[in-house]
């Protein structure tokens, strides 16, 4: 069912000392800085030659990775998108094996303008997962 793994994505605090990170010390292209108001992260994209790492930024308050950062404030591994062909296939035959997708289980538009779901970490060895149709 999965594919490719199509990013990885890390909660950061401070999204410019994380580029420059990435860009000087690392020495990776890196995009610049994407607001993403409804998903209430600002983004960085990292390309690699065989992925990508996404740094995410909280944005706002309510933002879904603060409370990730409270738990870990120096960052960290916020979760991992592996790519599927048919979204809602992988979402029905998951669910059908007891896993539990996130939010009202209809995919939302992702970072990169496709549908994305999430995957309940308690089901998959306490890692988020993010399914990305591709
Ligand atoms: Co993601």
């Amino acid at each position: 069912m999965i594919g490719r793994l199509n990013h990885v994505a890390i909660a950061v605090k401070d999204l410019a000392a994380s580029t420059a990170l990435y860009r000087d010390t690392l020495g990776a292209t890196v995009s610049a800085p994407l607001p993403q108001p409804a998903h209430g992260v600002t983004v960085v994209f990292v390309e690699l030659p065989n992925t990508k790492v996404e740094l995410l930024e909280p944005m706002g308050e309510a933002s879904p990775i603060a409370k990730f950062l409270e738990r870990n404030p120096d960052g960290g591994i916020h979760h991992i998108c592996y790519e599927v062909e048919d979204i809602l296939a992988a979402r029905d035959k998951l669910k059908e094996q007891g896993a539990r997708v996130l939010g009202d289980g209809e995919p939302k538009i992702g970072a990169h303008g496709k549908p994305v779901l999430f995957l309940h970490p308690k089901d998959f060895n306490g890692t988020l997962v993010e399914l990305e149709q591709v």
